[in-house]
């Protein structure tokens, strides 16, 4: 039988809709069953968590040829519950799921959702990965448009192409990120001497007051300062990302190393030594400490692990400043 913790969460995770954890905690069940022998069964767990998820999977359209090899589109399958930031940070994103999944409702009123978003903040915190937990949630798919190949590869044609891809946003509804957002969204005073950066801005700026699709439109940028005023007024909100405080670097420590977290961690050198780590970072440590103690057959991962990978990862940095 599943184990009284597990059969809370799934009861929990339902009442949550948080989808993924559901589906995560019912194949950890069918894992246990398996097992235990019940191999009928866990069989049959799987079928079902398979069948659900393929029903609620949107379907992948193809962009035009031209589109190709710029815009990459995915099928994110990350919820909220594996996001950490502060309480108030994450309001702000459950409100654009909620005005988002109520738009019918708010345009009875004659209210707009709000559906573009401007992501600011340091590497590693979060801003591709709430694109992927927004298309997550709203069941629609992510098409990321890497601005910076854009406009090298395309100098002179930016504009047409970004005409283009605001155009794909009227026929297929999904999330669209415009990932390293700085190589347009660059102050028009710092612009080179063609202007093609200018030209390719107020494209931009443009294209996104008139756009009245039902997408979500998201930029994501990790230099501020490079980010023209005329933008911030064109979004309907922005976020600012921030490095994990104490408490969230010890939830995301929590989360990442799950059932391999010694019973006996200790969290006070660990969260004094993690300080000044990114989300990404850390994430990246406590897996490199799974690996090892799987390699190892150490089997848990206790504190002394965590601090070792995070010592490990600062010196690799640092022998990559002194080079
Ligand atoms: N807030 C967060 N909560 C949980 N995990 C996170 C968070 N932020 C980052 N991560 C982890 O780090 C990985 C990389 O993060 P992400 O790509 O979202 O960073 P980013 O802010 O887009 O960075 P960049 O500016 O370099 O593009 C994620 O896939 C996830 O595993
Ligand atoms: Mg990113």
């Amino acid at each position: 039988m599943a184990t009284a913790e597990q059969l809370k969460s799934l009861i929990r995770s339902h009442f949550n809709e948080e989808e993924e954890r559901f589906y995560t905690i019912a194949l950890q069940l069918a894992a246990h069953e398996a097992k235990q022998g019940h191999s009928a069964l866990a069989y049959d767990i799987r079928s079902i968590v398979d069948m659900e998820r393929k029903k609620q999977r949107p379907v992948l359209l193809k962009f035009p040829k031209e589109l190709q090899g710029l815009v990459l589109t995915e099928e994110p399958q990350i919820g909220r519950s594996s996001f950490v930031a502060s309480k108030q940070f994450i309001e702000r994103i459950n409100q654009v799921v909620l005005e988002y999944r109520q738009q019918e409702k708010l345009k009875s009123h004659g209210l707009l959702h709000r559906r573009k978003i401007l992501l600011i903040g340091p590497p590693g915190t979060g801003k591709t990965m709430t694109a992927k937990v927004l298309a997550h949630e709203l069941r629609i798919p992510l098409h990321t448009i890497q601005v910076d190949r854009l406009v090298t590869k395309f100098m002179g044609e930016t504009s047409a192409k970004l005409r283009q891809i605001f155009d794909m946003m009227q026929e297929e509804h999904g999330v669209y990120l415009f990932d390293e957002f700085d190589a347009i969204g660059g102050e028009r005073s710092l612009d080179n001497d063609v202007g093609e950066m200018r030209r390719v801005l107020n494209a931009f700026l443009q294209f996104i007051e008139q756009d009245t699709s039902d997408s979500m439109i998201i930029a994501a940028t990790n230099n501020p300062k490079l980010l023209d005023q005329a933008l911030f007024r064109r979004f309907d909100d922005v976020l600012y990302y921030k490095k994990p405080d104490e408490v969230q670097r010890k939830q995301l420590i929590e989360n990442v190393l799950g059932t391999f977290k010694a019973s006996n961690f200790t969290w006070n050198a660990v969260l004094k030594e993690s300080e000044g780590l990114s989300h990404a970072e850390i994430d990246h440590t406590c897996l490199d400490a799974i690996k090892n103690a799987i390699l190892t057959d150490t089997k848990k991962v206790n504190e002394q692990a965590v601090l070792e990978a995070i010592r490990n990862r600062q010196n690799t940095h640092k022998g990559l400043n002194e080079e």
